[in-house]
């Protein structure tokens, strides 16, 4: 077994023994369900034949240049391929086709900058920038397979470049602009991109925020792949210029022409790589192909979210850096012709009402967010929502972490106005697409559960052994059967494709998440059972961030947990121990906080750091971290007695007190 299953086998965790028991129940109303897109019935056909429901869904959903004619091949597992022999461009999916369906005027995007700036795309500006940066990256000399790294902001350019690749079969591997150079530049080195794309920076709670020097940095060592930098002017911050490599991309792309015609694709061909955390420091490219993507994204948007591409005004508030700002901002609802709304900036710019202030303007009437912005909502107050005019709105989501019931029951009432379901959605990165949720004019909703696999989605929660749990009881969740927007394998590393999901249990994908089937037989999400935690939705790792504090040459080891936060859902709390004169150093806790910063990114900085005398390991060495995540969420430290010394737990306690 890899390092991976080993962990994850290895914390079971107490998450398993969490769920509170939830009697609330709140089925659709009847005039919502009688209009809605998808209906009971979907559930029988579909799991009678998963295949062949996919199949109906691609050739629906989606225009093909060539049909496909073959559904699944299961023959070589995990390795799957959808609708092999088809052939498809998502952009052209996502954009010419509605133009050429008289659409072309229905607005694509609404963007919305954080200072206040707007722009609006319709469906034909949208295609005609598409294919300008197209025929502009292509005169740049990158060509189908080459991989582009991308390091933008929440900016109507972030889409337009991920379509533009997919548009010429180049792969895109976007980096979230809180990532550091060091993260950036290795994740250029793994997937060896030609191309960076990215901005002179954005802006952040009123203030220009730089993103182009991460670049300049990451780049400054030799030995990379990269032939050509195209730089968005997006906040007007002077920029470092490196003459022959660096391209603004108003001279680039703006000067190209808007006449580009899309060839298909193979189904299988590559869409993109993101990189995600694993339990072990190096993260994963995970790799996601055309046809199945583009047929589950494209199916859960409109199943999940009742989608009416008519009507609707279709907001996710998350980044492209992630993977829901792939599937449901990039492709998912161009692909479905939907109208929605772009924010560059965070919701409490310049004031907390700002999410609500957008919902009114735009009268956005499906609103996807985290349980980490609902909780900071709650804690920010009713009133302020209170103020804007929500009447919109017609259906919520959330997705990243767990969302206890208690938010949930928050978001219907105070945003929904009592009324709009809310759909907790399931998923992950490897996923592609969502897996388990509710469907809003179907499923009798319960607050704080994501409840039922959808159709055509085979998952179960399974003991140590992989025995399905009888309703009432928790284990592992794990999906038996392959789904189309899987990842097809991790860029580079087929054998940790295999290790990291399909040799915990056989046969089955083992998602590394925690759950409970409860007496109704509806799932409850309990979090991660390996060494991810789950920060404000965004995954890191707990040796990734280890790795980085001993990197620092005052520390000689270091432990990282995750401990439940009320907004964060986790926070990273770490435990060190100092080498030599940094016992004396007084400001020694920053500069590892700026530490972690640099070498991984904003976002990995952890919220507390301990210095201890020592760490309690077990005698074979490893790291005890259940009793750290007891100390770090002020309890009592557990059992001790398996620890090679156990008077540590006091060492550390009495450090802690002095
Ligand atoms: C967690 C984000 C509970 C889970 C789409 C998963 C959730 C990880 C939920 C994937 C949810 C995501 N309820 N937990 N509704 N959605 N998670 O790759 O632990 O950034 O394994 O994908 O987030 O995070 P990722």
């Amino acid at each position: 077994m890899s390092e991976d299953t080993t962990k994850a086998a290895e914390t079971s965790g107490d998450a398993l023994e969490n769920l509170s028991t939830e009697n609330r129940q709140f089925p659709p109303s009847a005039e919502f369900a009688a209009n809605a897109v998808v209906k009971l019935g979907e559930y029988e056909a579909a799991n009678a034949d998963r295949p062949a429901f996919w199949g109906k869904q691609a050739r629906e959903l989606l225009s093909w240049s060539k049909p496909f004619t073959k559904t699944l091949d299961w023959t070589n597992p995990p390795f799957a391929t959808w609708f092999e022999d088809g052939e498809i461009n998502a952009a052209y999916n996502a954009l010419d086709r509605h133009v050429e369906a008289g659409n072309g005027e229905r607005v694509a995007i609404y963007f919305e900058g954080e200072p206040g700036d707007t722009r609006t795309y319709t469906y034909a500006q949208l295609t005609d920038e598409v294919k300008k940066a197209a025929n502009a990256f292509e005169a740049l000399g990158l060509a189908k397979g080459d991989r582009v790294a991308v390091y933008l902001p929440m900016i109507p350019e972030a889409v337009i470049t991920l379509l533009a690749c997919a548009r010429i079969g180049a792969i895109h591997s976007v980096v979230f602009g809180g990532f550091s150079a060091d993260a950036l530049r290795s994740r250029i080195d793994d997937a060896e991109a030609k191309l960076v794309v990215t901005a002179d920076g954005t802006f952040r709670r009123g203030k220009p925020s730089a993103l182009k020097p991460a670049v300049d940095e990451a780049l400054t060592a030799p030995g990379h792949s990269v032939e050509n930098v195209v730089v968005v002017r997006r906040n007007g911050q002077d920029v470092n210029w490196v003459q022959g490599r660096d391209k603004w991309w108003d001279d680039t792309v703006g000067a190209a022409s808007t006449e580009h015609a899309a060839v298909g694709h193979a189904a299988e061909h590559p869409l993109f790589i993101l990189y995600t955390s694993g339990t072990t420091g190096k993260p994963k490219g995970i790799l996601h192909t055309t046809g199945g993507y583009l047929t589950q994204t494209a199916y859960t948007h409109k199943a999940v979210f009742d989608l009416h591409p008519e009507t609707d005004v279709f907001w996710c508030t998350a980044d492209v850096g992630w993977v829901t700002g792939h599937s449901y901002v990039t492709y998912a609802p161009l692909i479905n012709g939907a109208t929605q709304v772009i924010y560059e900036g965070t919701p409490d710019s310049p004031h907390q009402g700002r999410f609500w202030e957008i919902v009114q303007k735009y009268k956005v009437s499906i609103l996807y967010t985290a349980p980490t912005a609902i909780r900071t909502f709650m804690k920010w107050g009713e009133d302020i929502p209170a103020k804007y005019d929500l009447s919109s709105i017609r259906v919520l989501g959330s997705v990243g972490e767990p969302i206890n019931p208690e938010a949930w029951m928050w978001y219907r009432r105070v945003i929904g106005g009592d009324l709009a379901p809310v759909v907790d959605t399931w998923w992950q990165t490897e996923t592609g697409a969502i897996m388990i949720a509710p469907l809003p004019g179907v499923t009798s909703a319960k607050p704080g559960s994501a409840q039922t696999p959808l159709p055509g989605i085979a998952v179960d929660v399974v003991d140590e052994l992989g025995t399905p749990v009888p309703d009432g009881h928790g284990g592992y969740l794990v999906i038996r059967e392959p789904w189309p927007a899987m990842l097809r394998g991790i860029w580079g590393d087929n054998d940790r494709y295999k290790d990291t999901y399909w040799s915990r249990f056989d046969d089955m994908y083992f998602a590394g998440d925690g759950a409970k089937k409860d007496e109704d037989g509806d799932v409850w999400l309990l979090g991660r059972v390996d060494d991810v935690m789950n920060v404000s939705g965004h995954r890191l790792s707990t040796t990734e961030i280890e790795s980085a504090l001993v990197s620092h040459p005052s520390v000689a080891e270091a432990a990282v947990v995750g401990a439940a936060d009320e907004t964060t859902g986790q926070a990273v709390v770490a435990f060190v121990i100092l080498r030599g004169s940094a016992v004396e150093d007084a400001d020694i806790v920053t500069t590892l906080r700026n530490h972690v910063g640099k070498e991984i990114g904003p976002i990995a900085k952890p919220k507390t750091i301990l210095v201890v005398p020592e760490l309690p390991k077990t005698r074979s060495g490893k790291i005890t971290r259940r009793l750290l995540k007891d100390i770090a969420e002020g309890r009592e430290a557990g059992d001790s007695s398996t620890l090679a010394d156990n008077t540590v737990m006091n060492q550390i306690s009495a450090s802690l007190k002095a």
